[in-house]
């Protein structure tokens, strides 16, 4: 299990209490891994990221917009390819193929490390310096 790190934080509350339910969906698919990739569990993974995905990049886009973000264009890219992933599971399960799960938190992980540590961390001086805490 992983919990939430203070070097996940992009210390904006908002944003950092979006990331923490990210940590959360992590470890659901670590549980669904325990269980031989039980479809129920696969499933509700699957359904946590759509739910994530809808809710929180559309709050950070929202941001950006509001603000004048010069890499919006690159970070919703980012965000696109794992709507895209997320849909390609989805899929996959629909169709019968739901041994997924070590799959799936492989891409997780990879999305924790690459894109909320590292893409996500480009906007906080940017969204700092409009006034968002
Ligand atoms: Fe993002």
């Amino acid at each position: 299990m992983i919990e939430w790190n203070d070097k996940y934080n992009v210390n904006i509350s908002v944003i950092d209490g979006d990331h923490s339910i990210f940590t959360d969906i992590i470890n659901k698919a670590i549980v669904a891994e325990q269980h031989n990739n039980s479809e129920e569990k696969v499933k509700d993974v699957l359904k946590e990221m759509t739910m994530y995905a809808l809710s929180h990049f559309s709050t950070e886009e929202a941001y950006m917009i509001e603000f004048g973000y010069p890499k919006l264009q690159h970070h919703k890219e980012e965000h696109h390819v794992f709507t895209i992933r997320t849909n390609a599971y989805l899929n996959r399960v629909i169709n019968g193929d739901y041994q997924i799960a070590g799959e799936i938190l492989e891409y997780l992980k990879q999305w924790l490390a690459r894109h909320i540590q590292v893409t996500d961390k480009k906007y906080i001086d940017y969204f700092g310096k409009n006034g968002l805490k």
